[in-house]
């Protein structure tokens, strides 16, 4: 295995001598770019495995300290990452999910068998008005997706009446008397998922009839908060005439009374299907290979925005990547199902560089959703009944709310290599910003997993003679944090003097830093 320990030491020597090889970085603060929306941060919790049930959900009569059924550990831990929107209820099960199912007293849920992930049995416990006081609990907001695969248009707009209209008004009677008169902010609407795979393998031409109706009949009754329209879009190279079907769709109706305002896009970081990377105990080679496929987000983004360009130059429709992360093998002896992966100090990595590439792209991707937020996929958190862990991604995502609504300043620098075997990737990724506060936020990753690298950042007129923040490292690429070891990958406090205009650190291999100025 790699090691990489000793390093944190590191972090602060900051000598002439590895001044030497050190990395010049230009951050131009007198060229402000578009702004990061805080919605790039978005998460995604889809009825599968543990990520509802035992995840967030325990049910009132819990053992596990809990609001109204939720888990206060969980609640606390998400609350300081500030999740600006949370996707909900899939995913493929979405277009399987019927809202009446779960809404009303818990006697009268109906049951249902969850058919694409694992066959167990959905309680129907955790509904409509669950979600909505979980997304309350942690501050954020409700990005619900619609069955448009097996369910009606009728039911959609039913199920946005529930949510949105007015206690004595439609279906918002209904949600009145289930204990909830104030109608729920609805940010976001997802008009099918995956609509060319599990959301009824459709062709582009059939999904764009299905859009037009979605779109035009579901409304938001709810004038307090605008909802978004998400539309279906690629979900890799093989899916690209989506972007342009509903791209074509959106212009040739734009006068009429229905709109979209964004485009999906779902890409996981996977390899060959089935998944089949390990996500623990590999050797820097594996770490390498991860890390170069997941850079393919940013040709993915550039392909989809030039198709997007070409019938919305302005750049209206976002281009929302609702689904992303690293997808690895099942962790073993867990049901194959569910997506249980454990989560090492490569996802940290790999979390920062897709942020980054996100950033790059603020213009058009002004939405994204890692999936998923516990328990699936590349969570945040790990739960096992009533204990609870902190993945290194949640660290990295604690440590990018700085640049949550920030405004990105153009980098420059020449990032260097980083070979392993047949892979060559760039030796570090950099960006900064200017917070909402008027700071300036830099982070600093760094993708070499041997050496540490010194770099020299130059801001111009930062106004600050220190920059403060943490840094996220790890013993070995393939460090982990396990319930009986929760801290083995930790962020440490760094700091760093701004000379002149000059700021010098020095980073550990195979690290994520972020810095704002003081
Ligand atoms: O995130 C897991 C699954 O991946 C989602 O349900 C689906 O949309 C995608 O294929």
């Amino acid at each position: 295995m790699l090691r990489a320990v000793s390093l944190l030491a590191v972090v602060m020597l900051t000598g002439p001598a590895l001044a030497r090889d050190a990395i010049d970085v230009v951050v131009d603060v007198a060229k402000p770019g578009p702004k990061l929306d805080r919605h790039v941060f978005g998460q995604f919790a889809e009825d599968l495995g543990t990520g509802l049930y035992g995840g967030l959900w325990v049910g009132k009569d819990s053992p596990i300290p809990n609001t109204r059924g939720i888990r206060n550990d969980v609640v606390a831990a998400l609350k300081d990452l500030h999740v600006p929107d949370v996707r909900w209820p899939g995913g493929c099960f979405a277009d399987e999910y019927h809202w009446q199912d779960g809404v009303g007293p818990a006697a009268k849920r109906r049951p249902q068998p969850n058919f694409n992930w694992g066959g167990v049995v959905e309680s129907n416990e955790f509904g409509t008005d669950e979600f909505m006081d979980f997304v309350d609990q942690i501050g954020s907001e409700a990005y619900i997706s619609v069955n448009v695969g097996s369910g009606t248009v009728e039911e959609a707009a039913n199920w946005m009446q529930y949510m949105t209209a007015a206690p004595d008004a439609g279906w918002g009677r209904e949600r009145a008397a289930n204990g909830h008169p104030t109608p729920y902010r609805v940010a976001m609407l997802g008009l099918g998922n995956e609509s060319w795979d599990c959301g009824g393998h459709m062709s582009a031409a059939e999904y764009t009839f299905e859009l037009k109706r979605f779109a035009k009949f579901v409304h938001n009754w709810n004038q307090q908060r605008a909802t978004q329209k998400i539309a279906v879009g690629p979900g890799g190279p093989k899916t690209e005439g989506y972007t342009e079907a509903v791209m074509k769709t959106w212009k040739d109706n734009k006068d009429w009374d229905w709109d979209m305002d964004g485009l999906s896009l779902h890409s996981y970081t996977v390899g060959k299907w089935p998944p089949s990377w390990p996500a623990t105990d590999f050797a820097e080679p594996d770490y390498a290979r991860v890390l170069k496929e997941t850079l393919k987000m940013d040709e993915l983004i550039r392909v989809n925005s030039a198709i997007m360009d070409q019938q919305d130059p302005e750049k209206k429709i976002s281009l929302v990547v609702d689904e992303w992360g690293a997808w690895y093998a099942p962790t073993k002896g867990s049901h194959p199902g569910f997506l249980q992966q454990q989560n090492s100090q490569r996802d940290a990595v790999l979390a920062a560089l897709n942020l980054n590439i996100f950033s790059r792209h603020a213009d058009r991707v002004r939405h994204a959703n890692i999936a998923q937020m516990v328990n699936v996929l590349q969570a945040m958190i790990l739960t096992d009944g009533p204990r609870m862990v902190l993945t290194p991604t949640y660290h990295v995502f604690r440590m990018y709310v700085p640049f949550q609504d920030a405004t990105i300043l153009p980098v420059s620098y020449a990032a260097g290599s980083y070979r392993v075997e047949e892979f060559d990737l760039p030796r570090v990724d950099i960006i900064a910003a200017r917070t909402q506060d008027g700071k300036i936020a830099v982070s600093v990753t760094n993708v070499d997993a041997r050496r540490p690298a010194t770099v020299q950042i130059q801001i111009r007129n930062a106004g600050a003679k220190r920059a403060q923040g943490e840094t996220l490292a790890a013993p070995q690429v393939d460090s982990i944090n396990t319930f009986d070891n929760p801290k083995t990958v930790t962020p440490k406090p760094v700091s760093a003097a701004i000379k002149g205009d000059q700021m010098t650190l020095t980073v550990p291999p195979a690290s994520v830093t972020v810095l704002t100025t003081q």
